[in-house]
């Protein structure tokens, strides 16, 4: 299958077949029981059932791609969106004038304007905020304690994205606020998003209320950041700085909503895919003592006994490859989807006007049809003689096409240093009452993790 082969042709694709239609549904909720019973099980045996199957969650049928080459023919094709029932419910929280819900020459602006933040030659400038980061993460924990691993990991990743992106001291306070807010409403969203009954969630129940305190409170804290900025009069070479200058197609200033759209919409997902991702490399090294020594050579052998630094990342091969290696088996953004802007043609299959798409980065990653011992941690598989057999878009953990992260860099730098800096200090084991059993709300993520630091 190759990208070409989206065919836009609508009289050509009236002739089409119709997706098979995947077992288990129920009156009601169709298969939106089974994804929110067990998704990431449900998702990664849809192949069996064909290239692409239809779903039904609630009154809406949803066309699951199963293919790598079908997954990146659909992140390729102009002919789907940024829509659908994922979206639906993000918009509550992202806005519609954020970069990630925005559509067609809006969505195009947009990406010019943030992605200078994230090239690859202005990453540098983030390194001393990320290394400081790194190792002050490392500094608050105490051998024997206890962590709760995913305060800290959410702390962290929400520090290096406020701090690298929004510049300024008026972030540290605010920090833990934004942490216990995206909580709440991450696993609100999830909710919201398989089982669909919109009025149901205008009821003030504690859950509604809880969502709802939550979201204003994010959207209070995005004021207060973008009011403190300007009275500070400053303008540091970042994010911030340039959505506050940024203009619109006519050459005016963008709206105060946009730019207010645009920080949460760049800081939440920054947050918590990275939070969800430094959750996982703990449970990794946890599971995989042997990985961490492996590090903590390698860093040895490029830095010595200085603190590994920013400058150092790009020579750390291994610990990068068991970065990697944790994003294909605990992909944050496990699920993502789309919606057909006009009659397709997907696999042989039709896809109508107006359908919603989805497809599961986790069940891709994990194929056995693309991966040998696919369900291994091996980080070896990344070594350049080997990765270059994976099919392509059989990893894409950043997502592929136009709307593909614009800090993959970004990320990748801040995560490799981060787990340089844990593994160069502790060893972990599970304590009392970690569950490390996979969380899936709008992100994957081990459940609750409580591990204890053991010196090195
Ligand atoms: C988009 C994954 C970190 C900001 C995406 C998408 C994926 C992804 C898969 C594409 C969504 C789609 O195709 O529908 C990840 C992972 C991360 C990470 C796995 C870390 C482990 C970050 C960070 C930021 C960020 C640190 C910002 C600070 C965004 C934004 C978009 C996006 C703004 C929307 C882009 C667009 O629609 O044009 N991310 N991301 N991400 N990500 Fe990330």
């Amino acid at each position: 299958m190759s990208v070409e082969s989206v065919n836009p042709d609508a009289s050509a694709a009236a002739a089409l077949r119709e997706p098979p239609l995947a077992g288990g549904g129920v009156p009601l909720l169709g298969h939106g029981w089974r994804l929110a019973r067990d998704p990431l099980a449900f998702m990664s045996r849809l192949r069996e059932h064909g290239e692409v199957v239809r779903l039904r969650l609630g009154p809406k049928t949803v066309y699951a791609v199963t293919t790598p080459a079908l997954t990146g023919a659909v992140a390729l094709s102009p002919d789907y969106i940024i829509a659908g029932p994922l979206w639906e419910s993000l918009e509550a929280l992202l806005g519609k004038e954020g970069v990630a819900t925005a559509n067609g020459s809006l969505h195009r602006r947009q990406r010019r304007t943030i992605q200078p933040a994230f090239r690859l030659d202005a990453i540098p400038d983030h390194g001393p905020i990320m290394a400081e980061e790194a190792h002050a993460l490392v500094e608050r924990w105490r051998s024997g304690e206890v962590l709760d691993v995913t305060m800290e990991s959410f702390r962290v990743a929400v520090r290096v994205a406020a701090r690298c992106l929004m510049r300024g001291s008026y972030m540290d306070a605010r920090a833990e606020r934004i942490c216990t807010d995206l909580a709440s409403l991450f696993s609100g969203m999830y909710q919201r998003m398989v089982v669909p009954l919109g009025p149901l969630y205008k009821i003030p129940l504690p859950a509604n209320r809880e969502f709802n305190r939550a979201l204003a409170d994010l959207h209070v804290l995005v004021d207060e950041i973008v009011a403190d900025r300007r009275a500070s009069g400053q303008k540091p070479n970042d994010l911030l700085t340039a959505l506050l200058e940024a203009k619109d197609d006519n050459g005016e200033p963008i709206g105060e909503q946009e730019i207010h759209d645009q920080v949460i919409a760049i800081l939440t997902p920054g947050s918590e895919t990275v939070g969800a991702t430094v959750m996982s490399l703990l449970l990794v090294l946890t599971e995989h003592p042997e990985l961490g020594d492996k590090i903590r050579d390698e860093v040895r052998t490029v830095v010595g006994d200085r603190p590994v630094a920013f400058e150092d990342v790009r020579k750390l091969t291994y610990t990068a490859n068991v970065v990697t290696e944790t994003l294909r088996l605990h992909p944050a953004v496990w699920i993502l989807t789309r919606r057909a802007v006009a009659d397709t043609e997907l696999g042989g299959y039709r896809i109508p006007e107006g359908a919603d798409l989805i497809h599961s980065p986790y069940a891709i990653q994990r194929d056995g049809r693309s991966y040998e011992r696919n369900e291994e941690f091996d980080p070896d598989r990344w070594l350049p003689e080997r990765a270059k057999d994976v099919p392509r878009y059989a990893m894409s953990p950043f997502g592929v096409g136009n709307r593909k992260c614009p800090s993959d860099h970004f990320s990748m730098a801040e995560l490799t240093l981060i787990t340089a800096a844990i593994a160069c200090a502790y060893r972990f084991e599970h304590a009392p009452g970690s569950d490390p059993r996979p969380r899936i709300g709008i992100t994957l993520r081990p459940r609750r993790l409580l591990l204890r630091a053991l010196p090195r």
